[in-house]
Protein backbone atom coordinates (compact mmCIF):
# COMPACT_ATOMS: atom_id res chain seq x y z
CA UNK A 1 0.00 0.00 0.00
CA UNK A 2 1.62 3.53 -1.34
CA UNK A 3 -0.58 6.58 -1.10
CA UNK A 4 2.08 8.62 -2.95
CA UNK A 5 0.70 10.10 -6.47
CA UNK A 6 1.11 8.57 -9.36
CA UNK A 7 2.59 11.37 -12.09
CA UNK A 8 1.30 11.86 -15.65
CA UNK A 9 2.61 14.17 -18.17
CA UNK A 10 2.01 14.71 -21.87
CA UNK A 11 2.83 17.67 -24.40
CA UNK A 12 -0.03 19.60 -23.10
CA UNK A 13 -4.12 18.36 -22.48
CA UNK A 14 -4.23 15.07 -24.89
CA UNK A 15 -2.69 13.11 -21.82
CA UNK A 16 -6.08 13.66 -20.16
CA UNK A 17 -7.63 10.61 -22.21
CA UNK A 18 -5.47 8.78 -20.07
CA UNK A 19 -5.71 10.33 -16.98
CA UNK A 20 -9.30 9.88 -17.83
CA UNK A 21 -9.22 6.50 -17.74
CA UNK A 22 -6.89 6.12 -14.76
CA UNK A 23 -9.91 7.94 -12.63
CA UNK A 24 -11.97 5.60 -14.03
CA UNK A 25 -9.94 2.45 -13.13
CA UNK A 26 -8.00 3.62 -10.47
CA UNK A 27 -10.43 5.30 -8.24
CA UNK A 28 -8.40 5.31 -5.12
CA UNK A 29 -5.06 6.82 -6.38
CA UNK A 30 -4.18 10.51 -6.08
CA UNK A 31 -2.69 11.89 -9.29
CA UNK A 32 0.06 14.74 -10.31
CA UNK A 33 -0.82 15.81 -13.91
CA UNK A 34 1.85 17.74 -15.77
CA UNK A 35 1.12 19.68 -19.22
CA UNK A 36 3.45 21.25 -20.96
CA UNK A 37 0.87 23.54 -22.72
CA UNK A 38 3.79 26.24 -23.25
CA UNK A 39 6.12 24.06 -26.02
CA UNK A 40 3.18 21.63 -27.21
CA UNK A 41 3.15 20.37 -30.08
CA UNK A 42 6.21 17.84 -29.53
CA UNK A 43 5.08 15.37 -32.46
CA UNK A 44 6.56 18.17 -34.93
CA UNK A 45 9.75 18.79 -33.02
CA UNK A 46 13.34 16.69 -33.27
CA UNK A 47 13.75 13.52 -31.12
CA UNK A 48 16.99 15.78 -29.32
CA UNK A 49 14.26 18.65 -28.32
CA UNK A 50 11.74 16.10 -26.89
CA UNK A 51 13.85 13.88 -24.84
CA UNK A 52 15.13 17.29 -23.43
CA UNK A 53 11.45 18.79 -22.80
CA UNK A 54 10.75 15.15 -21.70
CA UNK A 55 13.85 15.39 -18.78
CA UNK A 56 13.03 18.43 -17.32
CA UNK A 57 9.01 17.28 -17.23
CA UNK A 58 9.91 14.15 -15.43
CA UNK A 59 12.39 16.15 -13.07
CA UNK A 60 9.27 18.16 -12.18
CA UNK A 61 7.21 15.37 -11.26
CA UNK A 62 9.62 13.25 -9.60
CA UNK A 63 10.21 16.56 -7.07
CA UNK A 64 6.08 16.12 -6.11
CA UNK A 65 7.10 12.70 -4.47
CA UNK A 66 5.28 10.41 -6.94
CA UNK A 67 5.72 6.54 -6.92
CA UNK A 68 4.92 5.62 -10.48
CA UNK A 69 5.56 7.34 -13.68
CA UNK A 70 2.96 7.57 -16.69
CA UNK A 71 4.44 9.16 -19.76
CA UNK A 72 1.32 9.66 -21.64
CA UNK A 73 2.38 11.31 -24.61
CA UNK A 74 2.87 9.29 -27.46
CA UNK A 75 5.42 11.12 -29.14
CA UNK A 76 7.86 11.63 -25.86
CA UNK A 77 6.97 7.90 -25.48
CA UNK A 78 8.16 6.80 -28.79
CA UNK A 79 11.71 9.01 -28.25
CA UNK A 80 12.40 9.26 -24.67
CA UNK A 81 11.09 5.78 -22.55
CA UNK A 82 14.56 3.85 -22.81
CA UNK A 83 16.31 7.47 -21.89
CA UNK A 84 13.89 8.36 -18.45
CA UNK A 85 13.57 4.77 -17.67
CA UNK A 86 17.25 4.55 -16.89
CA UNK A 87 17.55 7.89 -15.05
CA UNK A 88 14.82 6.84 -12.49
CA UNK A 89 14.62 3.90 -9.93
CA UNK A 90 10.34 4.07 -10.10
CA UNK A 91 8.22 2.36 -12.48
CA UNK A 92 7.88 4.33 -15.71
CA UNK A 93 5.04 3.47 -18.02
CA UNK A 94 4.83 4.61 -21.83
CA UNK A 95 1.75 4.34 -24.09
CA UNK A 96 3.37 2.01 -26.82
CA UNK A 97 4.09 -1.40 -25.31
CA UNK A 98 0.30 -1.35 -24.02
CA UNK A 99 -1.07 -0.01 -27.69
CA UNK A 100 1.57 -2.62 -29.26
CA UNK A 101 1.00 -5.66 -27.54
CA UNK A 102 -2.87 -5.21 -27.43
CA UNK A 103 -2.99 -4.81 -31.27
CA UNK A 104 -0.82 -7.68 -31.96
CA UNK A 105 -3.70 -9.49 -29.80
CA UNK A 106 -6.44 -8.57 -32.01
CA UNK A 107 -4.91 -8.98 -35.61
CA UNK A 108 -6.26 -12.18 -37.39
CA UNK A 109 -5.00 -10.96 -40.47
CA UNK A 110 -1.56 -9.80 -39.26
CA UNK A 111 -1.46 -6.58 -41.00
CA UNK A 112 -1.67 -3.63 -38.74
CA UNK A 113 -2.03 0.34 -39.04
CA UNK A 114 -0.69 2.99 -36.51
CA UNK A 115 -1.62 6.25 -36.87
CA UNK A 116 -0.08 9.00 -34.83
CA UNK A 117 2.22 12.28 -34.91
CA UNK A 118 5.00 12.87 -37.72
CA UNK A 119 7.86 12.73 -34.88
CA UNK A 120 5.81 9.20 -33.84
CA UNK A 121 5.31 7.75 -37.15
CA UNK A 122 9.13 8.59 -37.83
CA UNK A 123 10.08 6.94 -35.11
CA UNK A 124 9.20 4.08 -36.06
CA UNK A 125 8.48 2.72 -32.08
CA UNK A 126 5.00 1.24 -32.80
CA UNK A 127 6.45 -1.21 -35.65
CA UNK A 128 9.53 -2.04 -33.70
CA UNK A 129 7.61 -3.12 -30.38
CA UNK A 130 4.73 -4.87 -32.19
CA UNK A 131 7.67 -6.78 -34.98
CA UNK A 132 9.79 -8.00 -32.00
CA UNK A 133 6.44 -9.21 -30.18
CA UNK A 134 5.74 -11.12 -33.87
CA UNK A 135 8.43 -10.37 -37.02
CA UNK A 136 5.62 -11.76 -39.25
CA UNK A 137 3.35 -9.04 -38.41
CA UNK A 138 2.92 -6.43 -41.28
CA UNK A 139 2.92 -2.50 -40.00
CA UNK A 140 1.56 0.20 -41.82
CA UNK A 141 2.92 3.62 -40.12
CA UNK A 142 0.28 6.60 -41.29
CA UNK A 143 0.89 10.42 -39.87
CA UNK A 144 -2.02 12.17 -39.22
CA UNK A 145 -0.97 15.68 -38.41
CA UNK A 146 -4.48 17.44 -38.34
CA UNK A 147 -5.86 15.89 -35.87
CA UNK A 148 -4.77 17.27 -32.95
CA UNK A 149 -5.86 20.65 -33.95
CA UNK A 150 -9.28 19.73 -35.00
CA UNK A 151 -9.64 17.80 -31.61
CA UNK A 152 -8.36 20.59 -29.69
CA UNK A 153 -10.96 23.16 -31.57
CA UNK A 154 -13.00 20.70 -30.68
CA UNK A 155 -14.69 19.55 -34.21
CA UNK A 156 -14.67 16.12 -33.07
CA UNK A 157 -18.01 15.38 -35.18
CA UNK A 158 -17.38 17.94 -37.15
CA UNK A 159 -17.66 17.34 -41.32
CA UNK A 160 -14.40 18.86 -41.86
CA UNK A 161 -13.10 15.91 -39.98
CA UNK A 162 -14.85 13.73 -42.06
CA UNK A 163 -13.00 15.12 -44.68
CA UNK A 164 -9.97 15.00 -43.60
CA UNK A 165 -10.15 11.21 -41.95
CA UNK A 166 -11.39 9.74 -45.00
CA UNK A 167 -8.55 11.32 -47.52
CA UNK A 168 -5.67 10.52 -44.22
CA UNK A 169 -7.18 6.66 -43.69
CA UNK A 170 -7.67 6.07 -47.33
CA UNK A 171 -3.83 5.11 -47.27
CA UNK A 172 -3.82 2.44 -44.32
CA UNK A 173 -7.61 1.05 -45.43
CA UNK A 174 -5.94 0.27 -48.55
CA UNK A 175 -3.23 -1.81 -46.85
CA UNK A 176 -5.77 -4.41 -46.07
CA UNK A 177 -5.46 -3.99 -41.79
CA UNK A 178 -7.60 -5.09 -39.72
CA UNK A 179 -6.36 -3.51 -36.82
CA UNK A 180 -5.75 0.11 -36.09
CA UNK A 181 -3.87 1.93 -33.16
CA UNK A 182 -4.73 4.74 -32.27
CA UNK A 183 -0.91 5.91 -31.52
CA UNK A 184 -1.81 9.56 -30.20
CA UNK A 185 -3.57 11.25 -27.18
CA UNK A 186 -5.87 13.24 -28.74
CA UNK A 187 -7.25 9.80 -31.37
CA UNK A 188 -9.15 8.50 -28.67
CA UNK A 189 -12.19 11.47 -28.94
CA UNK A 190 -12.22 10.78 -32.76
CA UNK A 191 -12.81 7.08 -32.26
CA UNK A 192 -16.15 7.34 -33.49
CA UNK A 193 -15.44 9.57 -36.99
CA UNK A 194 -12.23 7.05 -37.35
CA UNK A 195 -14.90 4.03 -36.92
CA UNK A 196 -17.07 5.25 -39.34
CA UNK A 197 -14.28 6.10 -41.93
CA UNK A 198 -12.50 2.13 -41.60
CA UNK A 199 -15.31 0.21 -40.99
CA UNK A 200 -17.07 -2.46 -38.69
CA UNK A 201 -13.96 -4.99 -40.03
CA UNK A 202 -11.23 -2.43 -38.46
CA UNK A 203 -10.44 -3.10 -34.72
CA UNK A 204 -9.19 0.17 -33.05
CA UNK A 205 -6.76 -0.05 -30.71
CA UNK A 206 -7.18 3.05 -27.79
CA UNK A 207 -3.57 3.29 -26.19
CA UNK A 208 -5.37 4.81 -22.86
CA UNK A 209 -7.42 2.02 -22.01
CA UNK A 210 -4.17 -0.45 -22.18
CA UNK A 211 -1.96 1.82 -20.55
CA UNK A 212 -3.80 2.02 -17.47
CA UNK A 213 -3.93 -1.73 -17.71
CA UNK A 214 -0.31 -1.69 -17.54
CA UNK A 215 -0.29 0.81 -14.62
CA UNK A 216 -3.09 -1.00 -12.87
CA UNK A 217 -0.90 -4.72 -12.84
CA UNK A 218 2.59 -2.71 -11.90
CA UNK A 219 1.05 -1.21 -8.97
CA UNK A 220 -0.56 -4.62 -7.83
CA UNK A 221 2.78 -6.62 -8.38
CA UNK A 222 4.67 -3.79 -6.41
CA UNK A 223 1.55 -3.87 -3.95
CA UNK A 224 1.97 -0.27 -4.24
CA UNK A 225 -1.76 0.46 -4.96
CA UNK A 226 -3.94 3.07 -2.98
CA UNK A 227 -6.58 1.62 -0.52
CA UNK A 228 -7.01 4.48 1.36
CA UNK A 229 -10.96 5.52 2.41
CA UNK A 230 -9.66 9.14 1.73
CA UNK A 231 -10.10 11.50 -1.23
CA UNK A 232 -7.50 11.44 -3.79
CA UNK A 233 -5.94 14.35 -4.67
CA UNK A 234 -5.62 15.49 -8.43
CA UNK A 235 -3.16 18.15 -9.03
CA UNK A 236 -2.97 19.66 -12.04
CA UNK A 237 0.33 21.88 -13.41
CA UNK A 238 0.70 23.25 -16.84
CA UNK A 239 3.78 25.70 -18.21
CA UNK A 240 1.41 28.37 -20.16
CA UNK A 241 -2.07 30.26 -19.60
CA UNK A 242 -4.42 27.79 -17.61
CA UNK A 243 -7.38 29.37 -19.31
CA UNK A 244 -7.64 27.26 -22.66
CA UNK A 245 -6.37 23.99 -20.51
CA UNK A 246 -9.22 24.32 -18.40
CA UNK A 247 -12.07 24.51 -21.17
CA UNK A 248 -10.59 22.47 -23.62
CA UNK A 249 -9.31 19.77 -21.07
CA UNK A 250 -12.76 19.32 -19.26
CA UNK A 251 -14.13 18.69 -22.50
CA UNK A 252 -11.44 15.79 -22.69
CA UNK A 253 -11.88 14.58 -19.24
CA UNK A 254 -15.48 14.53 -18.96
CA UNK A 255 -15.40 17.04 -15.98
CA UNK A 256 -14.61 19.65 -14.04
CA UNK A 257 -10.94 20.63 -13.51
CA UNK A 258 -10.94 22.95 -9.73
CA UNK A 259 -7.31 24.58 -9.63
CA UNK A 260 -4.71 24.86 -12.58
CA UNK A 261 -1.18 26.09 -11.34
CA UNK A 262 1.12 27.59 -13.84
CA UNK A 263 4.72 26.69 -13.63
CA UNK A 264 7.41 27.73 -15.19
CA UNK A 265 10.13 24.91 -16.24
CA UNK A 266 13.14 24.76 -18.74
CA UNK A 267 13.69 28.61 -18.75
N1 LIG B 1 0.57 14.32 -27.08
C1 LIG B 1 1.03 14.16 -28.44
C2 LIG B 1 1.11 12.68 -28.78
O1 LIG B 1 0.43 11.83 -28.20
C3 LIG B 1 0.16 14.90 -29.42
C4 LIG B 1 0.30 16.41 -29.34
C5 LIG B 1 1.71 16.89 -29.67
O2 LIG B 1 2.13 16.82 -30.85
O3 LIG B 1 2.39 17.32 -28.76
O4 LIG B 1 1.84 12.31 -29.65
Amino acid sequence: MNSDPIGVFDSGIGGLTVLKEIFRVLQQESTVYLGDTARVPYGIRSAETVVRYSFENTEFLVAKGIKLLVIACNTVSAVSLDAIKERLSMPVIGVIEPGARAAVKATKNNRIGVIGTEATINSGAYARVIQQIDGALDVFGLPCPLFVPLVEEGLTDDEITVMVAKKYLRQVRDKGIDTLVLGCTHYPLLKSVIGKVMGDTVTLIDSAIETVKEIRETLLRDSAECNALREPSRLFYVTDSPDRFKSVGERFLGQKIKTIEKIDIGL
